[in-house]
Order: structure tokens, then C-alpha cells, then sequence
């Protein structure tokens, strides 16, 4: 489903040219869960947005189902990643004016769904990752894992087919984090998703279908 080739991605910094991501090779089938482990600034997060549309490589391919993304303009670019690809980040990246629901419902709301549409899509969501009782709160009046899992339904949304969470659990306890690899497990068992998962846990990394490891840019295995 998913198929990188030769992605290369360098930045230009005051000091020089940084080559974060030197020739990566990556395919990924549809429904598979993959973790994605390494060292920090092993180039991880700069993999995660490359792959998703966020951020153009230096070089190489990404392609969906055959589709070469990046031969995409900005709005047919910004279209094919909305209705694809769900994000989910290490810093949950909520907006803390809006309540739950009206995080989870903006992207809804920017794909131009009505509110009529967009409400009972985010209280469904917010119910299935078990905050029907938090749905007006702030991010800020809720705790990590309930923030994370808000951030989670967000990326549902809009009926991803690939949900990529970048250390999804990285700034949670170890408690808290199993509830949040479970609620993930739940997810990919009750739809048809595929998932790239960025992880320092063993523990998660073990249940994924396969784990790639990273070193300076490059995937190991
Ligand atoms: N926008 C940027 N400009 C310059 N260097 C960057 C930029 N983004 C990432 N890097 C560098 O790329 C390397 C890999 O970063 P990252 O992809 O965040 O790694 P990881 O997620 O594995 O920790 C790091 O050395 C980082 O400093
Ligand atoms: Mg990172």
C-alpha cells in the first residue's frame, strides 16, 4: 500500500547542509502495524512526516496505492493526506480554546463537513476512545492519556486508511501508555487501518507486525 524509495531529505542550517533521512526503502501493506524504533535524531520524526505528505523529501518516492503523492499540487496534496492519512503526534498538538469536541471536530469542519455532520462524528469518536464524559473539557483540564486520547480521535475523524502516531505515548507513564497501546490495538481490530507507529517501548514494538529499526538516516531492518 505504502511504498518509499530512495527518500532522501536534507536540511540547509547556518552550519551546513544536515542529511537527516540518506536513502530509505520502506513498504508497507495495507493493514499492517509497523514500529518504528532508533535512536533520537536517528531522523524517526522526519520519516513520519515525509511519509505522510507533510513534508516533501530531498529525493525518492512515496507512493499509495501506485500514486506518486509528492507529483501532487499543494491542495490535491493537501486533499489526498486529509482524507488518508490520520496523524497522531508525540505532543498531542490539541488547541487549548476548543473543547474535546471541537478539537476533534476541525478537521471535519475544514474538510467542509456541516457541524450537523461533524458533532455526532466527533461524540462517537470521543465515546469509542472512552471520553463521552469528558466531551466540553479543554485540553488542559484533562490528563495525559486523556489528551493523547483526544488527539487520537481527531486523527479518526475523518475515516483515515493510515494513522501515523509519532511516540504516541512518549511523554506518558508506563500505566498510562498500555491503556493508550490498547486503545490502539482496539482501533486497528475494528477498522481497516493501517499504522506506521514511532516508539521507544519494547513492550509495543513486540505487539506491532513488524518493527523497523533506524540508525543515522537509514532503515536497518
Ligand atoms: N527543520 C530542520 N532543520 C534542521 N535540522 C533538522 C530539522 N528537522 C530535523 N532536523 C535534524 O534531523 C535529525 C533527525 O531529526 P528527527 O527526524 O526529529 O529525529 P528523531 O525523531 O528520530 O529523533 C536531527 O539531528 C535534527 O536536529
Ligand atoms: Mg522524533
Amino acid at each position: 500500500m505504502i511504498e518509499a524509495r530512495g527518500l532522501m531529505k536534507n536540511f540547509g542550517t547556518s552550519d551546513g547542509r544536515v542529511d537527516v533521512l540518506r536513502g530509505i526503502d520502506l513498504d508497507i501493506g495495507r493493514g499492517e502495524r509497523v514500529g518504528v524504533v532508533g535512536t533520537s535524531g536517528a531522523g524517526k520524526t522526519t520519516l513520519m512526516h515525509v511519509l505522510g505528505g507533510l513534508d516533501r523529501p530531498t529525493g525518492g518516492t512515496v507512493r499509495f496505492d501506485g500514486t506518486d503523492i509528492f507529483t501532487l499540487k499543494g491542495a490535491a496534496l493537501d486533499g489526498f493526506r486529509n482524507r488518508t492519512i490520520g496523524f497522531v503526534f508525540q505532543f498531542h498538538q490539541l488547541l487549548p480554546e476548543f473543547s474535546a469536541l471541537e478539537n476533534v471536530m476541525m478537521p471535519a469542519l475544514v474538510a467542509r463537513k456541516s457541524f450537523r455532520e461533524a458533532i455526532p462524528m466527533a461524540t462517537e469518536l470521543l465515546e469509542e476512545v472512552g471520553l463521552g464524559h469528558r466531551i466540553k473539557h479543554k485540553p488542559g483540564q484533562l490528563s495525559g492519556g486523556e489528551q493523547q486520547r483526544v488527539a487520537i480521535a481527531r486523527a479518526l475523524v475523518l475515516s483515515p486508511r493510515v494513522l501515523l502516531a509519532d511516540e504516541p505515548t512518549g511523554n506518558l507513564d508506563s500505566g498510562t501508555s498500555g491503556e493508550i497501546y490498547r486503545l490502539l490495538e482496539q482501533i486497528h481490530s475494528t477498522r481497516e487501518l493501517t499504522m506506521v507507529i514511532v516508539t521507544h517501548s519494547e513492550a509495543l514494538a513486540s505487539r506491532l507486525d513488524r518493527v523497523v529499526l533506524m540508525v543515522d538516516g537509514k532503515v536497518l531492518s
